[in-house]
């Protein structure tokens, strides 16, 4: 356990105003919406903070779902260390345990209340003073479960009030009770808080550029739990990025719910997601851009111009489809039909040469027929895909599919169908890096291999892990290397020299 406490807050600038309100014990209620996020990650593996400062009030943070909530603990440890705290990678060392969470889908919000559980088992049996938080996007909707029925937390923060953190940690202290703040903004960017990049490799770091997202598509709460879109000042942007090059990095991944749709009416013009890409991609020629998670109706000609002119703007995007069928896509509420999209693929693919593409797909969502399912096969055989992202529907509260349609596709006919996407997939990832086969790539050297410390690992500018011989390349170095050998995920090179 940590050493006696500092409690209150000894450093750092005013607390914002309060927006908190002490819990009350509530009368149970149907949970609210809420969730979260564009996944383009790893749920299986919670990040977590490696800092420790002495004689200090010490954190574990822990964050599941998203890069996004990857980015957004950074925006939580850099308030907590400027307020004073200490961050510690171990919990049993903590005075504080919060857990980043996600919502997006029912096995995602399951795994964040096990931890939970198991977290509150240990506060019960080792350490009644510790203080349990649930951060982000399960806040609001389960706020009254967690801490009504279930008791299972002593602190409920959402994505939009992390600034009030001290706050509600001096709260809780000081009432014994639970504080909350789960209050969405339609401004707050945390564009002038300066992340602390944890968990980062040092190479490649996360740069949130807009918060929230106003597309309702019916299968998703995102926009319950996020809040409204809102744009950060170019400005601010560039100058974290600027930062980011004079600390060394190599690589930002611009980040957004739909960060594509990207809008600074700030300072009398208007920046729109290409010429904002095309400014960052000005700041150094060693910067490489990417950026996640894009909506196609969002992808513009302009977009696309970026992608060719600028050689560090990388030649890859993630543009989501969700489904193969065009009444499908209706009743996602996707605003796009299967003709269109692939319109956009065509045109991407002509503007930019090489393009990469990967996407995310959902299998088994309402009404979907065995016809409208092939739709969706037959359409990642056209596009043919780098990567997917593939899930099962699951419904959502609140959701509009929630009110309006009927989760009516079998358990074993959704399961099905999804083994069904993921083989064709690898299969056409597969040949994709078979076709690489003595290609040249220029990858940045991201650190050693998850096999072996003799080999390196890294990105093309196509977003493919590469792995080879180390030598006497350094993590940070642009590396040419020569494909020699593949798997579906990986290709394997030789290095050629450094790029
Ligand atoms: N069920 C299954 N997958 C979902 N996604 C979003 N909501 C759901 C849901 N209810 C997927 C979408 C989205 C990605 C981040 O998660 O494919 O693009
Ligand atoms: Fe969810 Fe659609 Fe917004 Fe993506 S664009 S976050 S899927 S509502």
């Amino acid at each position: 356990m940590g050493e006696p406490v500092l409690w209150r807050r000894v450093v750092g600038p005013p607390n914002p105003p309060r927006q908190t309100k002490r819990h009350k014990p509530a009368v149970p209620q149907e949970v609210q919406p809420t969730t979260d996020i564009p996944i383009l990650d790893d749920l299986d593996a919670p990040k977590q903070v490696a800092v420790t400062a002495d004689g200090k009030r010490q954190v574990y943070l822990e964050t599941y779902g998203c890069q996004m909530n990857v980015s957004d603990s950074e925006i939580v440890a850099s308030v907590l260390r400027e307020n004073g705290y200490g961050l510690t990678h171990d919990a049993d060392e903590a005075d504080i345990v919060l857990i980043n969470t996600c919502a997006i889908r029912e096995n995602a919000e399951q795994k964040v209340r096990r931890r939970l559980g198991e977290l509150r088992a240990q506060k019960t049996k080792h350490n009644p003073d510790l203080k349990l938080g649930v951060l982000g996007c399960m806040a609001e909707r389960l706020r009254e479960k967690l801490l009504d029925q279930e008791k299972l937390v002593d602190l409920v923060v959402g994505p939009d009030a992390y600034r009030d953190l001290p706050n509600l940690l001096n709260e809780a202290a000081d009432t014994g009770q639970a504080a909350v703040n789960v209050q969405l903004s339609k401004e707050e960017t945390y564009q002038d808080i300066q992340p602390v990049r944890y968990d980062t490799n040092g190479v490649s770091a996360f740069v949130s550029i807009m918060r929230g997202c106003d597309n309702m598509c019916s299968f998703c709460v995102v926009p319950f739990t996020r809040g409204r879109e809102r744009s950060r000042p170019v400005a601010s942007i560039l100058d974290e990025c600027k930062t980011l090059v004079e600390s060394g990095y190599k690589e930002v991944t611009v980040l957004g719910q739909n960060v594509n749709s990207y809008r600074d009416g700030q300072n009398g013009s208007t920046v729109d997601f290409a010429e904002l890409l095309y400014r960052i991609s000005l700041i150094s020629p060693e910067l490489r851009i990417r950026y996640s998670t894009s909506h196609p109706k969002d992808c513009s000609d302009a977009l696309l111009h970026v992608h060719a002119e600028r050689d560090n703007v990388c030649n890859y995007i993630h543009l989501p489809v969700q489904h193969g069928n065009t009444d499908m896509l209706q009743r996602m509420k996707r605003t796009y039909s299967r003709e269109q999209y692939l319109e956009l693929v065509e045109r991407a693919k002509k503007i930019v040469p090489g393009i990469s593409l990967s996407t995310d797909i959902i299998a088994g969502f309402c009404d979907e027929t065995e016809e409208e399912h092939r739709d969706t096969l037959s359409l990642m055989e056209l596009v043919r895909y780098d990567h997917a992202y593939m899930f099962m529907y699951s419904e959502r509260p609140d959701t509009y599919a929630a009110r309006k349609y009927v989760d009516n596709v079998p358990e074993d006919v959704k399961k099905r169908r999804l083994t069904e996407i993921i083989n064709l997939q690898a299969g056409i990832s597969l040949e994709s890096n078979q076709a690489e086969l003595g290609a040249e790539h220029v990858v940045l050297v991201e650190g050693p291999s998850r096999r072996s410390e003799e080999q390196l690992s890294g990105r093309t500018d196509t977003n493919k892990m590469a792995v080879f011989d180390k030598r006497d390349f350094k993590k940070g170095e642009y590396v040419r290397v020569k494909v020699t050998d593949c798997t579906s995920a990986t290709l394997i090179a030789e290095p050629i020299g450094r790029a």
